[in-house]
């Protein structure tokens, strides 16, 4: 391993990092948590400091800081490591190369300087005047520009293009950045100019970072709005580093102030975002005026669980904000909606110029989804009719149907039973046959991500591999009870050379020196073995007595050769019946011999 890698792997340590993520409890020496890479109640995904290691015994993943990263941020490695590099503060030499390589890490770049380039732009040049005057018109100070590095490209064809080309990126880069479009040949007839253009042009620009601070996109607004000025808002499409589903506006800057209050404020627009930080209420993010997307729930839950939207009050902006609201509350999130007043504003920016106290009673004021839910459906209904009572039942109960927690399911229920003047076991009824159709959705979910679907065939490694989580943690039951008597089983396979070295330890030395083995194994293998078993070990034993364990690998010694028969009988059968469709006989008759043996 290289010298830097090794020292980002020093100054970083993996359980701070994996915290960052994961809820993690200490566990022995190890720490533990939910494993983020599959669904799971029951905490089996482990952390080692001492070892800059971490692992899932649920869903087999595990690595160190680099490969968490990766697989956490769908990042590729030189991504993560100048990422790691960054946050370690380590100069990269011997690696700089690799990690300009990397088209990513070249896209960021790019986004960087064109950030840089649209809001020098803006503070500098007499052309961006109109602009400036719109930014302090609609009540921007100076600080906010500075600080969410607004900016501004003037109406011209390729300006950002040349600029970006001069200082030595290439035009295929730009072009996977979305920055820069190239011309279509068949349609791009008369027009002067280079095969390229600029996709923002005539807008005020506002960077969009992730939730690192990474510049990755850019929104752009409008200034004049003409004919063919395409749309109020544009925005950088999907790219390599760009991923809208995954991004939420303004994380970066309110995440520390999300977890200080426990609460996020999710706005819609970019504006609304920048004037409610400039306003003093930071923890406001917004989606960029799509519904929430999965991803972005998770991200948020990183951070907090309670939710306060504030969505357009018209019907469209509500239903198309409901998808996302779904999601959420499956995902355990408490939301809350923040209605803003008639008559201040249709969006929080408007609503802040207006009174700026308005907004935040509104925000101090926002109602539980459910009750917002309640009134929502069943003003206007007449519920002395049974058809009325029936629909506000289909629209209410799915939406009850999502909670995940029983007891606060129970509650909505009782309230809609009250509201609709029906037995709730009636509602229950039909709650329980929801209810199967969202399990059914899930578990088919669940399986296409491969959650824990053990194999007959599994079966017999994953005794193996119990016994091999208790021969490290026990070395002197494992010793006393198993060395010697599973050979054939395990000479092979996964934990072949671990049982064979443990063996020669144990025929050689009377005992097991781990350190010994350590260095062995670990020379050979580079998944750290050693480390995964000895966190399983605290994992599954952490509470249990010698003699408990002692029972317990006899048994598992037992099982594991009945198991082991199983297979070599259904290997050896299967051996039988192609010699019989073949019609071999003598090799038959020989075979039949020797399954009579097993
Ligand atoms: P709105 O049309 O409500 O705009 O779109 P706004 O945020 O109030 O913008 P201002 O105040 O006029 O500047 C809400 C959000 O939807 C996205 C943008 O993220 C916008 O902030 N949007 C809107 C687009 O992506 N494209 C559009 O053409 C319009
Ligand atoms: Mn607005």
């Amino acid at each position: 391993m290289s010298d830097e890698v090794q020292l980002i792997k020093d100054k970083i340590d993996v359980a701070d990092l994996i915290a960052e993520y994961v809820q993690l409890k200490p566990a022995g020496i190890n720490k533990k948590g939910l494993c983020p890479f599959h669904h799971e109640k029951s905490p089996s995904f482990m952390v080692n400091s001492e070892r800059q290691g971490w692992h899932c015994f649920g869903c087999g993943k595990g690595g160190d800081i680099f490969t968490f990263v990766q697989e956490m941020e769908g990042m590729e490695f030189k991504e993560a490591l100048k990422h790691l590099a960054n946050r370690a503060g380590v100069q990269l030499t011997s690696y700089r190369s690799d990690v300009d390589s990397s088209q990513k890490n070249r896209l960021k770049d790019i986004n960087v300087e064109a950030a840089r380039f649209f809001h020098n732009f803006l503070l500098k040049m007499p052309a961006a005047k109109p602009a400036m005057d719109y930014l302090i018109n609609r009540g921007l100070k100076n600080e906010t520009i500075e600080e969410w590095q607004v900016g501004f490209v003037p109406e011209q064809w390729d300006l950002l293009t040349q600029y970006l080309l001069k200082k030595g990126f290439s035009i295929d880069d730009l072009v996977v950045s979305g920055l820069t479009i190239k011309r279509d040949p068949s349609a791009g007839l008369g027009r002067a100019g280079s095969g390229f253009y600029d996709r923002f042009r005539g807008r005020v620009m506002f960077p969009i970072w992730n939730v690192h601070g990474e510049v990755v996109g850019f929104t752009g607004r409008i200034l004049v709005e003409k004919e063919n000025s395409g749309g109020k808002y544009v925005n950088t499409p999907q790219t390599l580093v760009y991923d809208k589903s995954r991004v939420i506006f303004g994380l970066n800057k309110a995440k520390q102030e999300i977890k200080a209050k426990d609460s996020v404020v999710m706005v819609e627009g970019q504006m609304d975002v920048v004037a409610c930080h400039q306003a003093g209420m930071k923890n406001v993010v917004a989606s960029s005026g799509t519904a929430l997307t999965e991803e972005q729930v998770k991200l948020l839950k990183r951070y907090s669980l309670n939710l306060n939207m504030a969505f357009d009050s018209d019907d469209a902006g509500q239903n198309a904000a409901k998808r996302g609201i779904d999601i959420a509350i499956r995902e355990g999130i408490n939301i809350r909606v923040i209605s803003i007043p008639v008559g201040f504003g249709k969006d929080p920016d408007e609503c802040l110029k207006k009174n700026p106290s308005v907004w935040f009673q509104s925000v101090e004021k926002a109602r539980g989804i459910m009750d917002w839910y309640f009134e929502k459906i069943l003003v206007g209904k007449d519920l002395s009719l049974p058809r009325q009572k029936q629909l506000a039942a289909d629209q209410l109960l799915p939406e009850i149907a999502l909670i995940p927690y029983a007891v606060e399911r129970d509650h909505w229920l009782r309230q809609l039973g009250e509201k609709l003047g029906v037995d709730v076991a009636v509602l229950r009824e039909d709650i329980v046959r929801l209810g199967r159709r969202e399990i059914r959705n899930k578990k088919l979910e669940m399986s296409s991500e491969g959650e824990e679907i053990v194999a007959e065939d599994d079966r017999l490694t994953k005794l193996i591999e119990r016994l091999m989580v208790m021969a490290l943690r026990f070395s002197d039951l494992f010793c006393e009870v198993v060395a010697g008597k599973l050979g054939d089983v395990l000479s092979t396979g996964r934990f072949g050379s671990l049982y064979t070295e443990m063996k020669r330890e144990y025929t050689e030395n009377n005992k097991i020196d781990m350190e010994k083995l350590r260095g062995i194994i670990e020379s050979a293998d580079k998944e750290n073995l050693i480390d995964i078993l000895l966190m399983k070990g605290e994992l599954d034993f952490s509470g249990i007595q010698t003699n408990e364990a002692k029972n317990e690998l006899r048994k598992l010694l037992a099982s594991i050769m009945e198991e082991w028969q199983k297979k070599q009988r259904k290997e050896m059968q299967g051996i039988i019946e192609k010699a019989e469709r073949d019609g071999d006989k003598t090799k038959l008759n020989e075979l039949v011999k020797k399954f009579g043996k097993i």
